[in-house]
């Protein structure tokens, strides 16, 4: 049997043959036979210059065996260089994968282009290193759903069995939250598209079987960048603390007042970085710790629209970089990407327990409560409480001073508990 030779698949970006690098150009112009599709196989035709002696040409279709049958044969039994042309990166959902089932990755040498992925990121201006690409050739569509409602950024290789439109109304009709849907299409020819669309309008249009969707969620546009640069010019806790005087929030009632503020964001303990649920309290909680952590994704959820848009309001107003969620707890938590931590207000006993449900490894939840009930309720799950009174001095017409008893309210914190008394025995 003769020597193998090297099988070099070209992958080509954006249908540009014409920005191959040099080695790229080489392994074409050196080949002694290309494989490729119809398309490619005539890009490269139009694109090849006579004069450097075009190589004979093996077009093949999409049934993978096939091509790797063909490729094989070239390669081994008839000992021809082979390069072979193929879409963007070969070894992303490529040809990669099916021809390693017959030549020896040693035989094998790949040059990449960006994938269609890559490429659609780059057309809507977004980074994907923390996106999650599903091929729907190969993932039903609850898998697909389902790395929606987990992931906040995710890419849909879409087929024709699962076409865009058919992934949108399956995350319609599953309740998934979407920021920013893209359909990128055609990428790099002279037909592409790339359609920014509401849910509904993915749902109930018609595209192109083969395109790349983005799908972004609750959390996945950029508000992190956003907030640390707006809060590093307004942020009003420059200096490290927290409770910040209700004063502060222009757009009022503010719910959660600073003393109780202070003392809950204590216990949140909150980290530099993760996802921070704040559920149904007015926001300021959620503000707040996205000013002394703007490396946090904060998530404010608000049932009513009108609350919603107070919530979003003072956090413009403060330069905080907060993602308001209009809908109820605890039903629209179900679409938000697991917390690692969560404030619950208004003693929402069914929230707590969603979220507890949902937290991260090591992750902690705060509820306040006024109701004594409640809050028991709350600190035999979480495993711990605290009751807080504020009282606010007052100045009398004398120019004395009184106390008001304000905020009276319980704080439950957990899980896990904090303190362990001290044991009554000496070791
Ligand atoms: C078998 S995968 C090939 C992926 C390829 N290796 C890459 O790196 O992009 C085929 C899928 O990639 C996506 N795709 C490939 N080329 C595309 C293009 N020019 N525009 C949009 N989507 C494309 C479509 O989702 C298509 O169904």
């Amino acid at each position: 049997m003769p020597d193998r030779k090297p099988v070099t698949v070209v992958g080509v970006a954006d249908d540009r043959l014409d920005l191959l690098g040099p080695e790229a150009r080489l392994a074409l112009t050196d080949a002694e036979v290309v494989v490729a599709n119809a398309r490619l196989l005539a890009l490269w035709q139009s694109w090849a210059r006579p004069s450097t002696g075009v190589p004979s040409m093996l077009e093949v279709g999409p049934d993978s065996d096939d091509m790797v049958q063909q490729v094989w044969s070239q390669s081994v039994e008839y000992a021809r260089r082979v390069c072979v042309l193929a879409a963007g990166d070969p070894g992303f959902f490529g040809v990669a994968r099916a021809l390693l089932r017959r030549i020896d990755r040693h035989q094998l040498i790949i040059l990449p282009g960006a994938s269609s992925v890559s490429l659609a990121f780059a057309r809507v201006a977004l980074p994907w290193d923390d996106a999650v690409v599903v091929s729907a050739e190969s993932r039903p569509l609850d898998e697909i759903t389902s790395a929606v409602r987990t992931a906040s950024k995710v890419a849909v290789l879409t087929s024709p069995e699962r076409p865009p439109e058919v992934i949108g109304r399956s995350l319609l009709e599953a309740g998934v939250a979407v920021d920013l849907a893209a359909v990128c299409s055609q990428l790099g020819t002279e037909t592409e598209s790339v359609e920014e669309l509401s849910l509904a309008d993915l749902a109930t249009g018609s595209f192109d079987p083969h395109s790349v969707l983005i799908l972004v969620g609750p959390g996945g546009l950029p508000l992190i960048g956003w907030a640390a640069s707006k809060a590093a010019e307004r942020n009003p806790l420059a200096n490290l603390a927290w409770g910040l005087p209700d004063g502060a929030f222009a757009h009022r009632p503010v719910v959660t007042k600073a003393e109780v503020r202070a003392v809950v964001l204590g216990k949140l303990q909150l980290p530099r970085a993760g996802v921070l649920w704040d559920v149904g309290a007015g926001g300021t909680v959620g503000i707040e710790s996205a000013l002394v952590r703007p490396g946090l994704t904060v998530m404010a959820v608000e049932d009513s629209p009108e609350e919603a848009a107070q919530v979003a309001a003072n956090a413009a107003a403060l330069g905080a970089g907060v993602h308001v969620v209009t809908g109820r707890a605890p039903e629209v938590l179900e679409g938000l990407p697991a917390p690692d931590r969560v404030f619950v207000g208004d003693g929402a006993l069914a929230s707590l327990e969603a979220a507890l449900a949902r937290l991260r490894p090591g992750g902690r939840i705060v509820a306040s409560f006024a109701s004594l009930d409640q809050a028991a309720a709350a600190a035999s799950t979480l495993g711990n409480l605290v009751q807080i009174g504020a009282h606010h001095g007052e100045r009398l017409d004398d120019g004395g001073w009184r106390l008001v008893a304000r905020d009276l309210l319980f704080v439950a914190w957990g899980p896990g508990i904090d303190d362990e008394p001290d044991s009554p025995f000496v070791a």
